[in-house]
């Protein structure tokens, strides 16, 4: 049976890594709106009250790994108000918002790395 769920997650991440950029931003679009923009604006610009990054500054992508982005998601950080999104998002959100996140840059979703 656990084999059986691998098989499931393999697959999952391959049709991920064959969907088009444009679709992956849409659903990681879509998680943005609904749980991030409270914090981090609508537009990802971010809220100086919340004391949130813009996301949509190349200095602050530049600061940024993929890995990086993942992580803070899944773990949150820690003695900040940003949450952990584990067991709250499905990896495949994470994932996809990340990207969206990625995307907000001007560079448009490439890491430059
Ligand atoms: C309750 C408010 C809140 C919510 C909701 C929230 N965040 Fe955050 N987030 C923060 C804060 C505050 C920081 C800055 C933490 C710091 O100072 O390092 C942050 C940091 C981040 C970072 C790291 C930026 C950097 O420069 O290292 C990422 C990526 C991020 N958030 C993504 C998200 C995503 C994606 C969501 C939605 C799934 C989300 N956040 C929801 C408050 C929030």
């Amino acid at each position: 049976m656990k084999h059986r769920m691998w098989m499931t997650v393999a697959f999952a991440s391959a049709l991920v890594a064959q969907s088009t950029p444009a679709a992956i931003a849409a659903d990681g679009e879509a998680v943005f709106k609904a749980r991030c923009t409270a914090c981090h604006g609508q537009d990802g610009k971010g809220k100086a009250a919340v004391g949130t990054p813009d996301f949509t500054s190349a200095k602050t992508q530049a600061g940024l790994t993929d890995a990086a982005i993942v992580e803070t998601i899944t773990n949150g950080r820690k003695d900040t108000i940003m949450p952990a999104w584990k067991g709250k998002l499905s990896e495949l959100e994470i994932s996809s918002v990340a990207s969206y996140v990625r995307s907000l840059g001007p560079m448009g979703g490439r890491s430059g790395q």
